[in-house]
């Protein structure tokens, strides 16, 4: 039997915020668990190539370099992949929840989900580009022939580019992650925990 108290219950432990209809669905949905691992697995492989792009130049010249660079390329790549992967899932069998704002607080959640997954695309594709434009070595097992191979002007618009692609996609993760923790700390709802293993 449907405890009647429910819908009121949750009013009174969430006085923030506005509509129970959409605290009730919310706060008892969960994103499946290939939908948590994508999420969660592209979050820490983004921060491993931001942060490892920036150690780089910190190799000498030569064999070391071109490995730190391989790494990022490599890592990359499987990013591209699971990026795609994480699409499909969402548009054929990914489980969609409801919106967990209303308003303009609902506008800002889609919006900064939708410029995520866009800056991600973004980030990947100008990457390739990029590694193309450049010509490069990956761990001295091969070689990726640069489009034209004069051009270095050409691939350092391409770094560029890439460049402040990253730190646009820094600075919207870093909102997102905001916005997750006042859910969990402030608002005191279940948000985050819809997207944790098992929360
Ligand atoms: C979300 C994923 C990625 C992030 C956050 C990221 C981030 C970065 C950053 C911050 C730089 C340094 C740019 C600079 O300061 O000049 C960089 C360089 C580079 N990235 Fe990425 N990148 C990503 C994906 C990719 C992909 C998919 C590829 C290629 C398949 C790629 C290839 C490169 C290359 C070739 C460089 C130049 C490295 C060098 O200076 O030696 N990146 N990346
Ligand atoms: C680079 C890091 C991150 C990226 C690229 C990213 C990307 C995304 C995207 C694209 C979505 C929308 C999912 C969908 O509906 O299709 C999402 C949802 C979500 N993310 Fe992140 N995220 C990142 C980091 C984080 C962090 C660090 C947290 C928590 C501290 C977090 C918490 C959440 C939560 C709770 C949702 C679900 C929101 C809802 O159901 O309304 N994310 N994330």
């Amino acid at each position: 039997m449907t405890d009647p108290s429910g819908p009121e219950q949750f009013r009174v432990i969430y006085p923030l915020r506005s509509s129970a209809i959409v605290d009730v669905r919310a706060e008892f949905e969960h994103y499946d668990q290939a939908t948590i691992l994508f999420h969660w697995t592209t979050a820490v492989l983004v921060l491993i190539q931001w942060f490892g792009a920036q150690t780089i130049d910190w190799f000498p010249r030569g064999a070391l370099r071109v490995d730190a660079r391989s790494v990022h390329i490599t890592l990359g790549l499987l990013l591209a992949m699971l990026l795609v992967a994480r699409i499909v899932w969402r548009l054929i069998l990914g489980r969609r929840l409801p919106p967990a704002e209303d308003g303009i607080r609902y506008v800002a959640a889609k919006a900064a989900h939708w410029g995520l997954y866009v800056l991600l695309l973004a980030m990947v594709l100008v990457g390739i580009v990029l590694t193309w434009t450049r010509g490069d070595n990956i761990f001295n097992l091969f070689s990726i022939p640069a489009y034209d191979p004069g051009n270095r002007d050409l691939a350092e618009q391409m770094q560029d580019v890439h460049a402040t692609i990253g730190w646009i996609l820094l600075a919207v993760a870093g909102l997102h992650t905001a916005a997750a923790l006042v859910h969990h700390y402030i608002f005191r709802d279940k948000v985050l925990a819809r997207m944790l293993p098992g929360g």
